[in-house]
């Protein structure tokens, strides 16, 4: 992100994307038309293409939260090909070419700190079966594009129940794995390995923290952080931290990677605010992906209702 003067998402070919708008058409197209005709004007790979992706639809059933979003919905091939994951790579295509040696399985989490159980803890202790639900949620980057994405995974709060932090539990900090062997990116010091991120206790508690096991009803792709990553809709994306293998409760707040890496341009709160401009690019408007019009940004990235009780009395258009 820092790195580069022209925003790097300018660098994906637009040929590589698939319109919404064209797979939304084609759909319709196909569900008028019926697939014996749709199959001969489509050809074959384009029909099993456009099947998968309603098989992957079909999947996003009952939403816990963000139904109004439906049908902004971002296509499954842009959310897991357009990724921001610096442990393979810079580019955006890089991640999802750079993945595949990569193992999530097995996994285990090791929760301390401030808490009374601390411990290593399986995927499906943290995000039980029973708790499991969809959730459709805006992502925005603060390198200023968006996506609409229907996650699938738990309540962050439904684990702070289990694990019970300590009344001197103020902050918590997150841990992404350190394995260069598998990670090709961590062999080079973009960043500080292991990329580390944090939250103030009460953000962690809020109903909108969510911790991801899949995306689309399907378990999540390496490139979009597998097992476990965290996701919270009202802060930049890089807040947003994948492959998750600790999770340590502090009273100190906790560094962060991007902080640490240019402190003058990225904070710990890191909330979506149009008024605060990046150092370099202004925060006022994004390009929601895969189009390129620019629309306005909305404080706290929309979810101003759940979240803005927390800043109450903060600076908000200091830089944080
Ligand atoms: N987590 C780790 N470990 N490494 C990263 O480089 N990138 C962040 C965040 N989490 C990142 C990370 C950024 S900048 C964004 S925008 C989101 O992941 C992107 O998530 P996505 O690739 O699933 O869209």
């Amino acid at each position: 992100m820092w790195i580069k003067k022209k925003p790097s998402w300018d660098t994906i070919p637009p040929s590589e994307i698939t319109p919404y708008d064209v797979y939304l058409n084609r759909r319709q197209f196909m569900a008028a038309a019926g697939a014996g005709v749709a199959a001969a004007a489509l050809g074959p790979s384009a029909v099993a293409a456009a099947v998968r992706r309603r098989a992957q639809e079909a999947q996003v059933g009952e939403v816990a939260f963000g139904e109004e979003l439906r049908g902004e919905l971002n296509d499954y091939d842009l959310i897991t090909t357009y990724n921001n994951y610096y442990e393979f790579g810079t580019r955006k295509q890089d991640p999802a070419q750079n993945a595949g040696d990569f193992r999530p399985e097995p996994w285990s989490v090791e929760v301390s700190g401030e808490v009374h159980r601390p411990g290593r803890y399986s995927v499906e202790e943290l995000v039980r079966p029973d708790e499991v639900e969809d959730r459709i949620y805006r992502l925005r980057c603060v390198e200023a594009w968006s996506m609409v994405v229907p996650w699938r995974g738990g309540a962050f709060r439904n684990l702070l129940t289990r694990v019970e932090p300590t009344s001197n539990a103020k902050f918590v900090a997150f841990e992404t794995v350190y394995r260069p062997e598998e990670m090709p990116g961590q062999r080079r010091r973009v960043l500080e390995w292991p990329y580390v991120e944090g939250l103030r206790i009460d953000e962690a508690a809020n109903e909108l923290t969510f911790l991801a096991t899949g995306l689309y009803g399907r378990d999540l792709p390496n490139q979009n952080g597998a097992p476990l990553r965290l996701v919270v809709p009202w802060k930049y994306g890089f807040k947003s931290i994948k492959s998750i293998v600790k999770i340590t409760f502090t009273e100190e707040m906790p560094p962060t990677s991007w902080n640490l890496s240019a402190p003058h341009e990225y904070g710990f709160y890191a909330n979506v605010n149009p008024e605060v401009d990046h150092p370099r690019w202004s925060q006022a408007r994004e390009t929601r992906l895969p189009g390129i019009r620019k629309s306005p940004t909305t404080m706290f990235n929309g979810y101003g209702e759940q979240v803005e009780h927390m800043y109450r009395g903060m600076d908000l258009t200091r830089w944080y």
